[in-house]
């Protein structure tokens, strides 16, 4: 006992901090059960246990007794604590003995959580865009008839899209689709107009793999068809897109081309998000990017599933989202999309 220290139990019940330890450490090592020794710690360390009551008692000593008691009652802290979590884990074993079941006290395995690929993201929002405008999404299949994917679309026979140099024939004639709109046919040879839809897709390709190209990619189709739909429907819709996708101030234009299965038809192109329209290396520094082949929907496919060109008209479009992706992400190769390397894609 040193002269700082009072003798145990000198002032209303509060005992000498040394004292007070021994015995702490006492009950804590005569502890059988986690519970027990939870029990013992909270009475010690607790709101209401012996350090509370000790720290307390520091006030009424003389100012000269109080470094030293101070002290004793850090020490009293750190060594019960110390010894209460030592006497847990001789209490509670790192694994349940065999045959004692499952120990639900232990930490669980953490595995990461997954996140999905940027591809599906950008199909999953442009869908969700489109659906503000009253579209729904139609589905066809990867693997097509040479009708629809080329026929029903007014390709003529000898358009170079049909050589098997561009596109997979399969065995049996037919052929993995080269883009999603042989979906309008299906869709509109089994619907009645008006008809409002989406449709995201794999589409393959005979290109050779460079930064800009893949033998497999991905589409999102649109078809309007009603009565008196114009390019201005497509604009406006497009527009409304570009906005909802990459911000308020990206703007779009139609450059005219050429495409069988519409006319007029355009290219949509949508000003480059990566330098705002200023120019860049990923623009060529034009300030715009190619986004979609678009135009009004030519009578012969309309014709080709039944509906009547006098009676409808329409737009549709076609959208690369790998384009889409790369300008949204900076990714300066398309193959980076594709070789599901973790590291890169947790980037995005
Ligand atoms: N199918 C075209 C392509 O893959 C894109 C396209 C152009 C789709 C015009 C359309 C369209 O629906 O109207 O290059």
């Amino acid at each position: 006992m040193t002269s700082a220290t009072a003798s145990p139990d000198d002032a209303g019940g509060v005992p000498d901090p040394r004292a007070a330890l021994e015995s702490a450490l006492r009950e804590i090592a005569e502890t059988a059960d986690p519970a027990a020794l939870e029990a013992v710690r909270l009475r010690h360390l607790g709101r209401k246990g012996t350090l509370a009551r000790l720290t307390a008692r520091l006030r009424e000593l003389p100012p000269e007794r109080r470094p030293e008691y101070g002290r004793a009652v850090n020490e009293f802290k750190e060594r019960v604590a110390a010894a209460a979590d030592e006497r847990m884990r001789a209490l509670r074993p790192a694994r349940p003995a065999a045959g004692h079941g499952f120990d639900w006290t232990l930490p669980g395995n953490w595995r990461g959580l997954g996140r999905r690929h940027p591809i599906s993201r950008i199909v999953a929002r442009t869908v969700e865009i489109f659906r503000t405008l009253g579209f729904t999404v139609a589905e066809g299949p990867d693997i097509e008839t040479v009708r629809n994917n080329f026929d029903a679309l007014n390709t003529p026979p000898d358009h170079p899209s049909r050589d098997p140099q561009d596109t997979f024939y399969l065995e049996d004639g037919r052929l993995l689709r080269c883009h999603t709109s042989p979906v309008q046919v299906r869709y509109m040879e089994s619907h009645r107009p008006p008809v409002r839809i989406v449709a995201p897709g794999r589409c393959y390709r005979r290109d050779t793999p460079d930064a800009t190209h893949s033998a497999n990619f991905h589409q999102v189709e649109g078809l309007y068809v009603d009565r008196n739909v114009s390019l201005a429907d497509l604009k406006g819709d497009l527009s409304y897109f570009a906005a909802q996708l990459m911000g308020p101030d990206v703007r779009v234009r139609f450059r005219p081309h050429f495409f069988p299965f519409t006319e007029p038809s355009v290219e949509v192109d949508f000003t480059c998000h990566v330098c705002r329209g200023r120019g860049c290396r990923v623009c060529k520094q034009s300030g715009w990017i190619e986004i979609a082949g678009a135009g009004l929907v030519h009578p012969n496919v309309f014709r080709a599933v039944g509906y009547d060109p006098a009676e409808v008209t329409g737009y549709a479009f076609g959208m690369g989202i790998e384009r889409i992706a790369m300008i949204l992400h900076g990714v300066p190769d398309i193959r980076m999309l594709y070789e599901n390397d973790v590291r890169y894609l947790a980037e995005f």
